[in-house]
């Protein structure tokens, strides 16, 4: 009965996973999980009291533009030029969304033709593999490497077939390595996506997150040419659940993508955007405070890290840990083992990609004492 289209796509690993949990949870187990980076923590209480004012309005509930409120706009333009020191014009070089991640099907279905390549990271965000898939396109990994501080080979890239490649996604701050890129790496990559006719989009939700510059490709001068930028409210306001993200880049790629978005969604509740520019104006010191609590909880993890007699590269960026197994363990039988033994979850390497069997992925959205718990359950 389905589509031929889905063929190659499987459930969510964390939607099968979750309902293990659930039912594990169901039978009395106390789980603990530290798989997934959904933030536990608050928006700001001004965001969440505006998302209430503006819903007990009477006259604030019909569909919103496909742009998103002007304000809204404006207000992503002066977050991009106080943090990134990137100008966007709030008319033409900004677009919400509910969310990045489905930005990033907007992306692929509004450029990818059946049988284009798509330059995917491996390891990395499973989820522009199946978009890739989705919009007809063939997903090409590029590997990242410890070695290579987990930057993609551009050397090696630029020695391939490349003809056939039309977008390149890369995310740095990098899930789940933590890795970060650097201005210099950016400029190489983007002569390298001018050269060889590439639409780089970089994939930025992790940038505000224990990470002591936040970068934007776009920053980069001449980067619009070549490049877009997605960013998301979810991790940087603790806001995962309002789906609130946005399109950085060129007039021309914003309408492109806005026409394909604009069959797919209504708009954004006026509540969620109001919500929103609160947000986006919060003082520099919300991310000081935010980053202190995961500091702390850093701390303990990499406690847990060590009782699992784990490997922990320094100076890893955003809401996770990526640690690497003893040699010979393989990452879904020790997840499970863990599951099972301890009734305690992390994600395992396997999922995000072929050259991460041995390493596991640990969240930082669980409080302290949770953390704690869980190092009292290991050792
Ligand atoms: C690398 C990466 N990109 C995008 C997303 C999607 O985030 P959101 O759609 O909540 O903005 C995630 C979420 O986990 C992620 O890890």
């Amino acid at each position: 009965m389905q589509a031929e289209r889905l063929k190659h796509i499987q459930e969510y690993y964390f939607s099968t996973k979750l309902k293990e949990i659930a039912r594990l949870r169901f039978e009395g187990k106390p789980i603990i999980n530290l798989g997934i980076g959904s933030p536990d923590l608050p928006p700001p209480e001004s965001v969440r009291n505006t998302l209430a004012q503006v819903a007990l309005q009477t006259d604030a509930h019909r569909y919103q533009s496909y742009r998103g409120v002007a304000e809204l706009r404006h207000a992503i333009s002066r977050y991009y030029n106080s943090y990134f020191e990137v100008d966007l014009d709030a008319e033409t070089e900004i677009l919400p969304l509910t969310g990045s991640k489905e930005g990033i099907m907007h992306i692929s279905m509004a450029f990818i033709n059946k049988g284009d390549e798509v330059l995917l990271p491996d390891p990395g965000y499973m989820t522009y593999r199946a978009t890739t898939l989705l919009a007809g396109g063939q997903p090409v990994y590029y590997t990242l490497s410890e070695d290579n501080n987990y930057l993609p080979d551009l050397k090696a890239l630029a020695h391939s077939d490349l003809s056939k490649v039309k977008l390149m996604w890369i995310n740095y701050p990098h899930m789940p390595t933590g890795a970060v890129a650097n201005r210099d790496f950016y400029k190489q990559l983007l002569e390298f996506a001018h050269k060889h006719q590439i639409l780089v989009i970089n994939d930025n939700p992790y940038s505000m997150i224990l990470n002591a510059r936040p970068l934007s490709i776009l920053s980069i001068s001449g980067a619009k040419e070549t490049a877009l930028e997605l960013n998301s409210l979810s991790k940087s306001h603790n806001m995962a659940g309002w789906r609130i993200g946005m399109l950085l880049g060129k007039h021309e790629y914003i309408d492109t993508v806005l026409k394909y978005k604009s069959q797919m969604d209504s708009g954004m509740f006026l509540g969620l955007q109001k919500a929103a520019i609160m947000a986006l104006n919060s003082p520099p010191e919300w991310f000081d405070e935010l980053n202190k609590i995961y500091v702390r909880r850093k701390k303990i993890v990499l406690k847990i890290c060590q009782a699992l007699n784990l490997k922990v590269r320094s100076g890893q960026t955003g809401l996770f840990v990526w640690a690497k197994l003893p040699a010979g363990q393989n990452s879904q039988d020790f997840t499970d083992r863990l599951l099972k033994e301890k009734g305690v979850f992390m994600a395992p390497g396997f999922i995000f990609g072929q050259y991460s069997e041995n390493y596991i992925r640990i969240s930082l959205t669980n409080d302290e004492e949770i953390l704690t718990e869980t190092l009292n359950r290991i050792i």
